[in-house]
């Protein structure tokens, strides 16, 4: 057999180890070739592409990125490159493409798989909002690189006795926000799922300082937004990709907290580093078995479907349905969390 591979939208940890087992799951042990299509699905409109043997993925597991490069495509894009696709896959007699994404890279193998190409799914995404999947692999490690940085937020944020608005990622779902703000023991945890109130938040916070506590840590997703009239709020459209723009959650609460409470407050965007570096042992892997699994999908022509975790265990599950909806926060989670807002 001959298997393609891609890996597309924004990056996470533990790319290169799906990469890596899926080539050696499928050249040690089906004699299988694989090649790896250049900064997704570019690659595979514009037939780029290498061969991955496995002296080309030696010493990658543990790395973050993505050897293959990866990049955002505009839907229509991909609608107009249909017949380039699967020209150049007919050319490089391939049985099957993997590809590795998010949310906008599992609507695009659907629509590819609609149109008759042989493609597994596999899910990525630090903000683990792929629905099908218990969880995707990167988010472990952006909880970690998130928590660790509000560990270190926290004593600093003492020493000043300040209001630190740490803003994570989590463009629709807040599930970063609150698995780190849980863990690190956040003062208060704002996610797209529940818009926020900023007369309650500005009580919490200021409840606290009345308490004779010396600092505070709120923990904002991206997205997250204010109940309708409870704050302006500076919005920023949409980009190319259909993406909203982000204009800085943290930094508009910082100016309104300070405002009404007379402490000073300072934002802090996490950004990108929580998608850099190395995966975590969990993602690590999760990730390497999502490629396992991948590879077996390929030779049981299980086109089509997407690798997901359930319970503990690897299941295939319809591109289609995956992509049906998003994995948002459950209502019920909030009331786990203290403060939550
Ligand atoms: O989807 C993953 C993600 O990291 C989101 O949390 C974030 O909004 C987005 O990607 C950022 O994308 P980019 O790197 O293209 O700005």
């Amino acid at each position: 057999m001959r298997i393609g591979v891609l890996t597309s939208g924004g990056d996470c940890p533990g790319l290169n180890a799906v990469i890596r087992s899926v080539v050696h799951r499928a050249v040690v042990d089906h004699g299988d070739e694989v090649v790896g299509f250049h900064d997704g699905w570019r690659g595979l409109l514009e037939g780029d592409h290498r061969r991955l043997d496995l002296e080309s993925v030696a010493g990658i597991l543990a790395t973050g990125g993505t050897i293959l490069g990866s990049s955002r495509v505009r839907p229509e894009q991909l609608t107009d490159g249909v017949e380039r696709a699967k020209g150049h896959v007919a050319d490089l007699g391939l049985d099957a493409v993997v590809a590795i994404g998010g949310e906008g890279t599992l609507k695009a193998a659907r629509l590819l798989s609609d149109a008759g190409l042989p493609v597994v799914g596999v899910p990525k995404t630090i903000d683990n909002d792929i629905a099908s999947t218990d969880v995707t692999f990167g988010f472990d490690t952006a909880v970690g690189v998130a928590t660790d940085a509000l560990d270190r937020l926290k004593t600093t944020a003492e020493s000043h006795q300040r209001v630190l608005i740490v803003e994570v990622m989590g463009r629709h779902t807040g599930w970063i926000a609150l698995q780190s703000g849980m863990a690190a023991g956040a003062h208060a945890i704002l996610v797209p799922e529940r818009p926020f109130d900023l007369d309650e938040l500005s009580a919490v916070v200021g409840r606290r300082f009345a308490a004779g506590k010396r600092f505070a840590i709120v923990v904002v997703a991206e997205g997250a937004k204010p109940r309708a009239g409870s704050m302006e709020f500076e919005t920023g459209g949409l980009d190319v990709y259909g993406h909203e723009r982000f204009t800085g959650v943290a930094r508009q609460l910082a100016v309104e907290l300070e405002r009404r409470l007379g402490k000073e407050a300072r934002p802090v965007i996490l950004g990108h580093v929580q998608r850099g570096g190395t995966p975590t042992a969990y993602d690590r892997v999760l990730a390497t078995r999502f490629g396992w699994h991948a590879v077996e999908a390929a030779h049981a022509r299980a086109f089509g479907m997407m690798t997901a975790l359930r319970g503990t265990e690897i299941t295939l599950v319809p591109l289609a349905d995956a992509v049906e909806r998003l994995k948002t926060v459950p209502p019920e989670r909030y009331t786990e969390v203290e403060c939550v807002l």
